[in-house]
């Protein structure tokens, strides 16, 4: 039995379902993509994000931060590496899970800021949690429009929309407005062109996308048909392994999945809190 299933296999708990928002028709808005050079910067506060816990340029010898470099090795390879030729848009990478709390978003954020912090790497992180968008809260951001504003409304560009940081290599795509269309939104061609633009158009950038969890709504399953890779975190000792298995389920199509095994202990047993497992599915 692998470690993922061990740690899975604790617990055996169904899933909470969520209702599926109500079909309806969606305009087919042609997205804009054009350079963000003009994008409005904020200013994260770098000293808040490394006192809870995230990599920053002055945090780079933290734990954290080690343990991102062996996390994005992998995704870099399979982007722009010996391997990008074996993935179709490879620079699209989405982070998600099975179920809520198990650390996407904050191992998104790390991921983006350590491939950040990398030289000649640049990193668009977009907010695709319609459903629950808290990553800019996180960052401490605040922001109006975003992703599904740019799909709905044709008038708008990306430069509209995108967050400059004071991490250079850093920007931002919040998720935008509610919207009780997301579900089809993300599903639209409007989608599919605005990524697959957007994929070659940067092909030296990263775009990595913070996602809902897989088996709560439908959003993570639609988006990832669009993702070149997608790193799947399961939470050790919590996460039941019929849900890590049932979202695996939903996502076989994707050409590249990683599992990340999130919040394990140091071999004391005690306090830290750090990545496990790391291959493909
Ligand atoms: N490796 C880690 N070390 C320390 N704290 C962590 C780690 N992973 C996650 N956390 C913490 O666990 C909590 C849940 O994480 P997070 O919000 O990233 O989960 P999520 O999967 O995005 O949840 P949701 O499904 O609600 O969006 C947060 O307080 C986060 O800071
Ligand atoms: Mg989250």
């Amino acid at each position: 039995m692998s470690i993922i299933e061990k740690a899975a296999g604790k617990l055996n708990q169904q899933p909470p379902m969520r209702p599926a928002p109500p079909p309806d028709s969606i305009p087919e808005a042609p997205v804009q993509v054009q350079p963000e050079t003009d994008a409005p910067r904020h200013e994260l506060n770098l000293s808040r994000l490394k006192s809870q816990n995230f990599i920053t340029p002055e945090a780079e010898h933290s734990n954290m931060a080690e343990e991102f470099r062996m996390i994005k090795r992998p995704l870099l390879d399979h982007a722009f590496g010996q391997n990008s030729a074996r993935v179709r848009n490879g620079n699209l990478i989405m982070v998600t899970s099975s179920l809520p709390g198990e650390g996407k978003t904050f191992s998104t954020i790390n991921l983006a800021m350590s491939i950040a912090m990398e030289m000649g790497r640049t990193v668009l992180l977009v907010d695709a949690d319609a459903p629950n968008p808290n990553l800019l809260k996180k960052l401490g951001v605040s922001y109006d429009k975003g992703l599904l504003d740019l799909l709905e409304d044709g008038d708008l560009k990306l430069s509209d929309v995108i967050i400059r940081t004071n991490i250079e290599n850093l920007s931002i795509l919040p998720a935008g407005r509610h919207n009780r269309h997301a579900t089809e939104l993300l599903a639209s061609d409007a989608m599919s062109a605005l990524l697959d633009d957007m994929a070659q158009r940067y092909p030296d950038r990263i775009i990595l996308f913070d996602s809902p969890p897989l088996l709560v709504t439908s959003e993570a399953s639609v988006l990832a048909s669009h993702m070149g890779q997608i790193v799947m975190v399961v939470e050790a000792e919590k996460t039941p392994q019929p849900a890590v298995k049932q979202a695996l389920a939903l996502i076989e199509d994707c050409e590249l999945t990683w599992v990340l095994l999130n919040k394990t202990r140091n071999l004391a047993g005690v306090g830290y809190y750090g990545y496990g497992y790391y291959g493909h599915s």
